[in-house]
């Protein structure tokens, strides 16, 4: 398929102009150059995305990305880098990579190996459907701030199963950089954390997050070196015991004095009884591409894979992008599967999900022929009973073999529970939340969601996560993507594929673009400040859709987009500054 057509022209009064640079875009030798995003938007066009013959990791940090590019050089796979970034991204960026939380990872390996590796968190076993209901049945805030609200930690199993099935290098040497970099400390730049002074007074009531992140009350200042030695025993631990040292040694029984300190449940049964599990990928077509990425607990795969085979119906790409159709079909689509999500999904290992239903086109065409191209619905007429935080992380990586890995990871909010483990020096995850507290009352970040997703002991929080590949429809890999970003994660990776296949963005401008988003309830349509130019506003006002300019930043996307002659183009996302490395 040539991308470029794609980029002729959209409605309205706004008209791109493609200019090709070198050959044709979209998969092949280059891709083609935008030349406009909507009038005031933050970043430019210009820019190039990195460009590397061998392999590369994006990533939200360039000490994590770097981590993972030492091991593709020194000759390790994807897989390998994957896990020297996670470990790394604990390290430099604690306040949203961790070892103290969970995450999902999708790779296709270059012998077309499909996996999905599930190392989301779990209920520990003491908990119950009402531990976050006061005497009045009110939702209380332990599910969020403190030693309650946290999850069974998963992300060092994960790390641990990824490297057992696919590594090829040394556990140890995979941890190495993670070690030295919280053991001898690294520069701390403006973004390192830069969300710590935002959330002192949080962190400042936990004394052992304080001596960590906070010493002497203060955060640490730009340019200073920044130490973590109890998370430097922790990993060197983990690197020379592998995951039992997290699950049964030291560094259990830190956690669990941890838990007696502040009321928490998690138990050394709990640690000890915890497993990652492989499931198998969501893999949907697309016109006639394959996306391939994480099924429930997350329901980033099913949610995403409903939208778009909604919009499959509708020829977006002779719309043009952001034009006022386009972004009515794709909102339309999110209303009706976000309404789905909050009322089916939640751990399958609980509750009985209608996969085949859900995922089959004769339902999605259903749901389609529901879509009034001068109409917007209202959400009520889709009622089954979300946003969450945006405070995860995700890198990208393709090595040289081919391999492709994706992994998102989180701790829910910035720093988690807002809880160190004394002497283990690591944050605790507040990711309860992502729970269903009270069928029907929203989440701390607007999530209004239904029993399937109840609390259980030993079930898993229903997730947003959707780390994504997309294989073209030669077989050959195409994009390896993901985001942060709680609920809006689903729809920013719904952007990302759309924006590959129907309009063949090149991929530093899919990254740099504006997005938008709906989530069923509350019937609104947000997008970043000047992220939809004023006249597809007002047509889509007209329409009836609710809009909100919301504050800030949507997502914090890292794609890889591999040409059809094997080079590979990284675009990390402005937003949060991270960095694309490659050889
Ligand atoms: N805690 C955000 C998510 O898992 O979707």
């Amino acid at each position: 398929m040539n991308h470029t057509k794609r980029w002729k022209r959209r409605a309205g009064t706004f008209a791109f102009v493609v200019v090709m640079a070198g050959c044709s875009g979209g998969g092949t030798a280059s891709e083609p150059l935008v030349q406009e995003f909507p009038p005031g938007w933050r970043y430019p066009q210009a820019d190039s995305p990195l460009s590397a013959a061998h392999g590369m990791v994006v990533s939200t940090d360039s000490l994590a990305s770097a981590a993972g590019l030492s091991m593709l050089q020194a000759g390790g796979n994807a897989v390998d880098a994957a896990v020297a970034t996670g470990f790394t991204l604990a390290v430099v960026n604690p306040e949203a990579g961790n070892i103290g939380g969970g995450g999902f990872l999708v790779a296709r390996m270059a012998d077309d190996t499909r996996v999905a590796l599930d190392y989301r968190e779990k209920a520990p076993l003491a908990a119950t459907a009402d531990m976050y209901l006061d005497a009045d049945g009110r939702v209380t805030d332990a599910g969020v701030l403190g030693h309650l609200a946290s999850g069974v930690p998963g992300s060092v199993a994960g790390m641990e199963a990824a490297w057992s099935r696919f590594g090829t290098l040394p556990w140890a040497d995979l941890l190495e950089p993670a070690i030295r970099l919280a053991r001898d400390g690294f520069v701390i730049a403006p973004r390192h954390l830069s969300s710590v002074g935002a959330r002192a007074e949080l962190l400042l009531r936990f004394p052992s997050t304080a001596a960590v992140f906070l010493p002497g009350g203060e955060p640490p200042q730009i340019g200073s070196v920044f130490r973590q030695p109890d998370l430097a025993r922790a990993l060197q631990s983990i690197a020379d015991e592998g995951a039992a040292a997290f699950y049964a040694g030291w560094i259990a029984d830190s956690t669990v004095a941890e838990m007696d300190r502040g009321g928490g449940l998690i138990t050394h049964e709990d640690l000890a009884s915890y497993d990652a599990v492989w499931r198998d990928p969501v893999v949907l077509d697309y016109r006639g591409h394959e996306v391939i990425t994480m099924p429930p607990p997350s329901s980033g795969g099913v949610t995403m894979g409903q939208i778009l085979n909604i919009v499959e119906s509708f020829d977006l790409a002779s719309m043009g992008w952001l034009s006022a159709d386009h972004v009515h079909v794709a909102v339309e689509g999110m209303r009706r599967a976000y309404a789905d999500r909050n009322y089916f999904l939640g751990d399958p290992d609980f509750v009985e999900i209608p996969m085949g239903r859900l995922l089959s086109q004769a339902y999605a065409d259903s749901l389609a022929g529901t879509i009034d191209m001068r109409l917007a619905s209202d959400s009520r007429a889709f009622n089954r009973v979300p946003e969450e935080s945006t405070q995860t992380t995700h890198y990208s990586i393709v090595d040289r073999e081919g391999n492709a890995v994706a992994v998102t990871t989180t701790i829910n909010s910035w720093f988690g529970s807002k809880v160190v483990v004394r002497g283990a020096g690591y944050l605790l995850n507040n990711e309860m939340d992502d729970f269903t507290s009270k069928p029907g009352v929203p989440n701390q970040f607007g999530l209004v969601q239904g029993e399937a997703n109840a609390i259980a002991p030993g079930k898993r929080m229903l997730s947003a996560m959707t780390p994504t590949i997309v294989v073209g429809p030669e077989g050959r890999t195409e994009l390896v993507t993901g985001t942060p970003g709680g609920a809006t994660i689903i729809t920013t990776i719904f952007q990302a594929v759309t924006n590959h296949v129907d309009f063949g963005l090149p991929v530093r401008a899919s990254v740099d673009a504006p997005r938008f988003h709906h989530q069923h309830l509350p019937d609104l349509l947000r997008y970043e400040p000047s992220g939809l130019p004023p006249a597809i506003v007002q047509e889509l006002q007209r329409r009836g859709h609710v809009l909100e300019e919301r504050t800030g930043i949507s997502g914090d996307v890292q794609s890889i987009h591999v040409l059809e002659d094997g080079t590979l183009l990284g675009a990390a996302d402005r937003r949060r500054g991270g960095q694309a490395l490659g050889y």
